[in-house]
C-alpha cells in the first residue's frame, strides 16, 4: 500500500506549472508526452523533483507504519495457517517500503532524512493507518478494503513517467494483489462462519468502510497539485475517478459476503452504470490526517522506539562497510 491524495493540505500552495518555461522543460514535458520514462540522472525541473520526493517518500512511509495495526494480530492469528499468512504480508509490506526509500534516494534524497521527516512528524503517511484492529475481522477488511483501494491506487502508478517509481510498483502491485486475496479470504469464512463471526465480518466493514474511501484523499476540487502531477503523468487519474472504480468493483464482492455497507445512500445507478454514494466526514479525514487520530500518537510512538532499539543494527552495519572499506583500501595499496 498505499499512497493517499496527500499531495495537499489546506492552504498548501500549488507547485508552480514549470512546463514551457524554458527549453529544457519544454523538451522534458515533451518527452513525458511520448511516454518516455524519466530516469535518476536525466535533467528533471525542480517541482518534478520535489513532488515526487514527497510522494514516494509518504509512500514508503505509509508501507513502514502499516505493518503496525496487522502487526497487533500476527500473536494472536486463529491458526499456523493464518499465522503464517500474516507474517508474510507484514514482511511484504517492509519490502514496499525498503524499494520505495530506494526511489526516492534516486532524487537525490538520503533514507536518513526521509527516515527522520517520519519520526519527527513532518511527514504524514497514509491515514488509514490511525484506526485502531480490535478484531481478527479487522486483519480480513484491511486485506479486502485497503489492500484493495491500495491497488486502485497504485496500478496507474505502474505507468508513472519516473522509471524507478513506476518499476517499484510493478512488483508491489503484484504482491498487494495477494493480500487483498488473503483479506478477501478471511471475510468469506468469517461470513459463513457462526452468527458470531459473521456478525464481526459485519463490524470490520462498518468500521473500515469510510476510512478506506478516504484513502483517496480529499475531492478533486480541493487538490491543488492534481493538475500538475497529471500533466507531469505522475498521476493518470483522479481522486474521485478513482474512488468510484473502488466502489463499483467492491460494493458486489461485499453483497456476495451478504454483509450490508455502513452508506444508506449506496444504491446502482442504472444510467451511469455506476453506485452512487453518500458524502465521506472530511472533518474525521482532515483530524486524522493532522495527527488527531485514534492511533496517530501509538503509531509514531512505536515507529520511534523501534528506530531507537535499532541504533545498535545501524552502528554495527556502519562498523562493518568501515572494517570492509578499510580492508579494501589496505588491498589496492
Ligand atoms: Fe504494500
Ligand atoms: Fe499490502
Amino acid at each position: 500500500m498505499y499512497t493517499q491524495g496527500l499531495d495537499i493540505k489546506p492552504g498548501d500552495k500549488a507547485i508552480p506549472l514549470e512546463t514551457g518555461s524554458s527549453e529544457a522543460e519544454q523538451r522534458f514535458q515533451e518527452r513525458i508526452d511520448r511516454d518516455e520514462r524519466i530516469e535518476p540522472k536525466d535533467w528533471m525541473p525542480e517541482g518534478y523533483r520535489k513532488t515526487l520526493i514527497r510522494q514516494i517518500s509518504q509512500h514508503a512511509h505509509s508501507e513502514v507504519v502499516g505493518m503496525l495495526p496487522e502487526g497487533n494480530w500476527i500473536t494472536r492469528a486463529p491458526s499456523l495457517r493464518r499465522k503464517a499468512v500474516l507474517l508474510a504480508k507484514v514482511q511484504d509490506e517492509a519490502g514496499h517500503g525498503l524499494y520505495l526509500y530506494g526511489a526516492a534516494e534516486t532524487l537525490g534524497v538520503s533514507r536518513a532524512e526521509l527516515v527522520e521527516q517520519l519520526l519527527s512528524g513532518k511527514a504524514k503517511y497514509s491515514s488509514i493507518f490511525n484506526y485502531p484492529t480490535t478484531t481478527w475481522a479487522d486483519i480480513g477488511a484491511i486485506g479486502w478494503l485497503v489492500d484493495g483501494a491500495a491497488i486502485m491506487n497504485q496500478i496507474p502508478l505502474c505507468r508513472c513517467s519516473y522509471g524507478p517509481y513506476s518499476r517499484a510498483m510493478i512488483r508491489i502491485c503484484k504482491e498487494e494483489s495477494f493480500h487483498q486475496r488473503q483479506g478477501y479470504e478471511i471475510m468469506l469464512t468469517l461470513a459463513r462462519g457462526s452468527a458470531e463471526q459473521k456478525a464481526m465480518a459485519q463490524d470490520a466493514l462498518d468500521r473500515w468502510w469510510w476510512p478506506s474511501l478516504m484513502m483517496f484523499g480529499p475531492h478533486d476540487a480541493d487538490s491543488t497539485h492534481s493538475d500538475q502531477s497529471m500533466a507531469w503523468k505522475i498521476k493518470r487519474f483522479s481522486n474521485d475517478d478513482l474512488r468510484q472504480k473502488f466502489i463499483d468493483a467492491t460494493v458486489p464482492q461485499g453483497e456476495f459476503l451478504g454483509l450490508s455497507f455502513p452508506d444508506p445512500a449506496l444504491r446502482w445507478n442504472e444510467e451511469r452504470q455506476s453506485f452512487d454514494h453518500g458524502e465521506i466526514d472530511w472533518e474525521e479525514f482532515w483530524r486524522v490526517i493532522k495527527g488527531d487520530g485514534l492511533c496517530n500518537r501509538d503509531r509514531m510512538r512505536a515507529r520511534n522506539k523501534a528506530h531507537d532499539e535499532g541504533a545498535w543494527v545501524r552502528e554495527a552495519a556502519a562498523a562493518y562497510a568501515e572494517k570492509r572499506a578499510a580492508r579494501a583500501r589496505a588491498a589496492a595499496e
